[in-house]
């Protein structure tokens, strides 16, 4: 077995109703709590068993539910201040991935200083690293994708000049994050089908990264088994808490994956898609994973078919090569049942602005590019590679 490291620097705490011990769990870290909420759940009562559990412990808290899908640079600098005017010492967020996202970004500003944008890597660019920890930061991840409550990475749009890029700091992590399938429920059909395949993609582009490990392997390998079990379930049957459970662990173990070993071609493309578009980020890393598998193989092929053999039993007879090459198919009929159809083109990326959006995935995630297991040289392969997915 080849040396590896693995780090998971969270408490994860996961069962239903989790929630109300939010006050217990923030206490060891701070007084007064700027609570980030995403806005589906203004007024809700989750938000009031989590402020009830403040109350309990004599915790202040100020609450923000400024936040949009693809959040902003501007807002996150917009919390960083109210954060610092009104001295908060500890982050709680509670949402999608964009408002957890959001907070592990105003955490971190928040001790670092300066704009959110400047902690963004990006080619060839300036980019502040620091290696020390920002406020305390707990939350509560509301949809079943990102796993970003696991992950070192906090992704952040930048309308004015197109891109979403990403802090990729290993100080960044939460310190705690609370799981509990009961939020879960609120989520409609389309979203938690949309949030359910950027899952899957975690796993398959962390297993199939050049820097996958036994543990990724291991982690990634579970994730794909519980999305398989637990997606289509979750869409047809809302309400079905073992599989909002499942689903949720699916997801963290999907962020435990690429915080391992990255993601690849297919979230070098979604992310900028979703930039330029506003797109859901599921969605646009779905868009192009059956034709990057068909790119790939056969360089993938052994992973591709343990991956397919997983979705499909069905092909367990036929030769790895069989299998492998099966494997597109199966991904394009299993997002079609799961209702996550859009393309490249649906989501309004014309042809003749391939190239510009080539440099863009080239300069922003060039890191992504970098895991991928068949070489990418320049912006023109990627280019190449756009047009394929078209
Ligand atoms: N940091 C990471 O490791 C990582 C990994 C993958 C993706 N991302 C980023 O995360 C963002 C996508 O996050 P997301 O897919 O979780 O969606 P999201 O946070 O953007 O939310 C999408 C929509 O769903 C709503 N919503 C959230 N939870 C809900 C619920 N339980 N019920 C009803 N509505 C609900 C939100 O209000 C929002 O309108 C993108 O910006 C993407 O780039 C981050
Ligand atoms: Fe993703």
């Amino acid at each position: 077995m080849n040396a590896f490291q693995a780090s998971l620097p969270l408490t994860l705490d996961f069962e239903v109703g989790a929630i109300r011990r939010m006050g217990d769990k923030v206490a060891p870290f701070g007084t007064k709590v700027f609570l980030m909420v995403d806005p589906f759940l203004e007024g809700s009562e989750w938000v009031a068993q989590v402020t009830a559990s403040f109350i309990e412990r004599g915790i202040e808290y100020l609450e923000f539910y400024d936040i949009v899908p693809n959040p902003r640079h501007t807002t996150i600098d917009r919390a960083v201040d109210q954060v610092l005017r009104a001295g908060c010492d500890v982050v709680v967020a509670m949402g999608g991935g964009s408002a957890i996202d959001s907070a592990k970004a105003v955490a971190f500003v928040a001790v670092h200083g300066g704009n959110c944008w400047d902690y963004t890597e990006r080619l060839g660019e300036e980019v502040r690293r620091p290696q020390r920890r920002g406020l305390p930061l707990l939350v509560v991840p509301t949809t079943s994708g990102t796993g970003t409550e696991a992950t070192p990475f906090a992704v952040i749009n930048n309308p004015e000049l197109g891109l979403k890029c990403a802090i990729v700091n290993p100080f960044i992590y939460p310190d705690v994050a609370l799981i509990d399938p009961q939020i879960l429920v609120s989520k409609p059909p389309k979203l938690t089908a949309l949030t359910a395949v950027d899952t899957f993609c975690h796993a398959l582009e962390a297993y199939i990264s050049i820097h996958c490990t036994p543990w990724v392997e291991m982690v990634a390998l579970q994730a794909i088994r519980l999305f398989a079990a637990n997606a289509q379930r979750c869409v047809e049957h809302g309400t079905d808490l073992e599989a909002r459970a499942n689903m949720a662990f699916a997801s963290t173990l999907g962020g435990m994956a690429i915080a391992g070993a990255g993601v690849t071609v297919s979230h070098a493309l979604g992310q900028p898609l979703g930039a330029m578009t506003d797109a859901p980020h599921g969605g646009t890393v779905a868009a192009s994973t059956p034709h990057v598998i068909r790119w790939t193989l056969p360089v993938a092929a052994e992973k591709f078919a343990t991956v397919a053999g997983i979705l499909c039993p069905e092909t367990l007879g036929l030769s790895v090569n069989e299998r492998a090459e099966r494997l597109p198919v199966i991904l394009e009929q299993l997002f079609t049942t799961l209702g996550v159809t859009d393309t490249f083109c649906s989501y309004g990326l014309r042809p003749e602005q391939v190239d510009e959006f080539a440099h863009t995935v080239w300069t922003s995630f060039n890191q992504d590019l970098a895991c991928h297991p068949k070489p990418i040289n320049n912006q023109e392969e990627v280019a190449a590679i756009v047009r394929m997915c078209f």
